[in-house]
């Protein structure tokens, strides 16, 4: 898939089918992260992977899902994520600029994932502590994020926003993901401070 194919196919999915990745798939998207840009070249990060079927679920406790929609956001049983990604900070490496590491190193995962048809969502509202002690991480590690993954059991479409960028389902439970318009972030030479007014 084209780079700027799979930048504009990723969406965030939170509704995924119960089959399996295959390891060495898992793999590959640490692959990808490992080649991501790191402030200092320092890598901070680390990656546990979790597709033990006996771990998903105390996983899967510490996570909350899509704040907007409520209750109807989180994935319900027979849709839950199948893995997911433990993104790991190693506090031994004092690093530069690790949350903008590890922003560089997740986006490479995602878009990953998106060419090989896996859905993915990348997860900040943790119980830190919680699964800390559900996976024994030791001290000199923190948990930065988890990116939950599967094949992809929903539709998700990103639009141009339309005065909200709140992110909701429709009727026949397509994700829509309102994006701001390429004309109301784009300044050539000077900042043009009236865009977004000029964009209604
Ligand atoms: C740093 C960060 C934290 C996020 N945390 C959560 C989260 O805790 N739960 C969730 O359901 N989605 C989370 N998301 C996903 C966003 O809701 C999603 O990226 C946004 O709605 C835009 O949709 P898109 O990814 O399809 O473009 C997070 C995204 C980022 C970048």
């Amino acid at each position: 898939m084209d780079v700027m194919e799979a930048i504009k196919k990723r969406r965030t999915i939170r509704r995924f089918q119960q089959k399996p990745i295959p390891f060495d798939i898992l793999k590959e998207l640490i692959e990808a992260a490992r080649f991501a840009p790191s402030g200092g070249n320092l890598q901070p990060w680390e990656f546990l992977v979790i597709d033990d079927k006996n771990l998903l679920e105390p996983v899967f406790s510490t996570l909350a899902w899509a704040a907007y929609l409520g209750p109807e956001g989180q994935p319900k049983e027979g849709e839950k994520p199948v893995a997911y990604i433990v993104v790991l900070h190693n506090k031994k490496v004092k690093a530069f600029t690790p949350e903008a590491d590890f922003g560089a190193a997740i986006e490479n995962i995602l878009l990953a994932a998106t060419d090989k048809g896996i859905g993915s969502c990348w997860i900040g509202s943790v119980q830190r502590e919680k699964l800390s002690k559900i996976l024994g991480i030791p001290a000199d590690y923190s948990i930065e994020y988890v990116i939950a993954l599967g094949y992809p059991a929903e539709q998700a479409i990103a639009e141009d926003e339309k005065g909200s960028l709140k992110y909701w389902r429709d009727e026949n439970s397509v994700h829509h993901v309102p994006k701001r318009k390429l004309q109301c972030i784009l300044h050539h030479n000077k900042l043009g401070l009236d865009k977004n007014k000029k964009d209604d």
